[in-house]
């Protein structure tokens, strides 16, 4: 439990995070990307509200983040999102602004403009009702996705599959985590991203190449594994060998339209390669930490394969955590309990969004 003060008007300090002697209902708002979403989670592990409104459409018609345009969405929906947190809030919980504990927003790592939105609104949330406001690092974030409707303490491996970051993390506490290997080039969100452009699917291309994995032969092809450092990973020459698989079969086939059987043998290939690296390096790690649970966190930890793997650890005897599909992708819930079990947190009005981790 930690005393934070109030912003800028009673300053009296509020309890806030574990071991508080009140429950904690903290409302948080994330806007990094392309996702506005708010919510309200009630000591770090229960989900009162969580309201997420998605741009997708917007840029599925660009085929990628325009980043001008997704902070102008976020303009659009960001009052929406919190209204319905509250009004959700008020019809289940009976819980009122006035009962918010404390408000959380995402400060970086992401898209400046994007982070500029949430993260005001989340200080102004703070200034209006005169209540603590706690700054969230995105990734953290999506870590604490585990604690969300579980039982989950640490110590704990994880490992942190998002479109911009790819990290095995040595979780000893709540707040005290260690990186111990992460990609030295593409995150594999971003390598997914990019071989599933190469192949011709629509944005976004991850969960597209992941169903089209799940229809084929993970072993039509073989795709070279990068040699890199124990606990990294390098995605970067695996996009180039699909690059050139494509070609090479474009001609053997002579055709510039590969047939979709084709398509799916290669992204079954293609993920098998992926997956396999991932879960074996995490398996290492495991094993050298003496721990026996484990954690998948980040939008990549929705594919069907690498959580297929990493379940499979539980015949070791591991004990194995993934966030539901709803709490991979961005959410604010996430933030919330971030924001709860002071996971690297900056308990700080003035604190400004920063677009990378420094
Ligand atoms: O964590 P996230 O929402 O964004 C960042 O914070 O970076 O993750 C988005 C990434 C995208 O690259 C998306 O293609 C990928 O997660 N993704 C997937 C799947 N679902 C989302 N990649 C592979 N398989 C999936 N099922
Ligand atoms: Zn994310």
């Amino acid at each position: 439990m930690k005393m934070i003060k109030n912003t800028l008007f009673s300053q009296t300090p509020i309890e806030v995070g574990q071991g508080s002697t009140k429950d904690n209902y903290i409302m948080a708002i994330e806007s990094s990307c392309d996702e506005t979403a708010c919510a309200i989670v009630k000591n770090g592990r229960e989900v009162i509200a969580n309201i997420v409104a998605s741009q997708i459409k917007t840029h599925e018609k660009f085929g990628g983040v325009i980043p001008e345009i997704a902070a102008r969405e976020h303009l659009d929906s960001i009052n929406v999102v919190i209204d319905e947190a509250f009004s959700q809030a008020k019809e289940i919980a009976n819980i009122e602004p006035k009962d918010i504990t404390a408000f959380a927003g995402t400060v970086g790592p992401g898209l400046v403009g994007c982070l500029l939105v949430g993260l005001n609104a989340a200080k102004t949330l703070a200034l209006v009702y005169d209540k603590p406001f706690i700054g969230v690092n995105h990734l953290n974030a999506h870590l604490c996705a585990n604690y969300l409707d579980t039982d989950l303490k640490p110590p704990f491996m994880a490992l942190l599959v998002s479109g911009g970051h790819t990290q095995i993390i040595d979780v000893k506490s709540y707040s005290e985590q260690t990186i111990i290997g992460e990609t030295i080039d593409d995150a594999v969100g971003e390598a997914y991203d990019k071989v599933a452009r190469l192949i011709g699917l629509p944005y976004p291309g991850g969960p597209k190449l992941d169903k089209m994995a799940q229809e084929g032969n993970p072993k039509a092809y073989l795709l070279p594994k990068a040699k890199v450092n124990e606990f990294d990973f390098s995605f970067s020459g695996l996009k180039t060998a699909v690059l050139r698989l494509i070609k090479q079969l474009k001609a053997d086939n002579n055709t510039e339209n590969l047939s979709e059987d084709i398509i799916k043998d290669v992204c079954a290939s293609f993920q098998e390669c992926v997956s396999s690296t991932l879960v074996k390096k995490v398996k290492k790690a495991l094993e050298q930490s003496g721990y026996n649970q484990v954690v998948i966190a980040g939008g990549v930890a929705a594919n069907s394969e690498i959580r297929k793997k990493m379940f499979a650890l539980q015949d070791e005897g591991y004990k194995v955590f993934a966030p539901p599909m709803k709490y991979c992708t961005d959410n604010a819930a996430m933030v919330a309990s971030c924001a709860y079990f002071n996971t690297n947190t900056f308990d700080d009005i003035n604190v400004e969004v920063f677009s990378r981790v420094k």
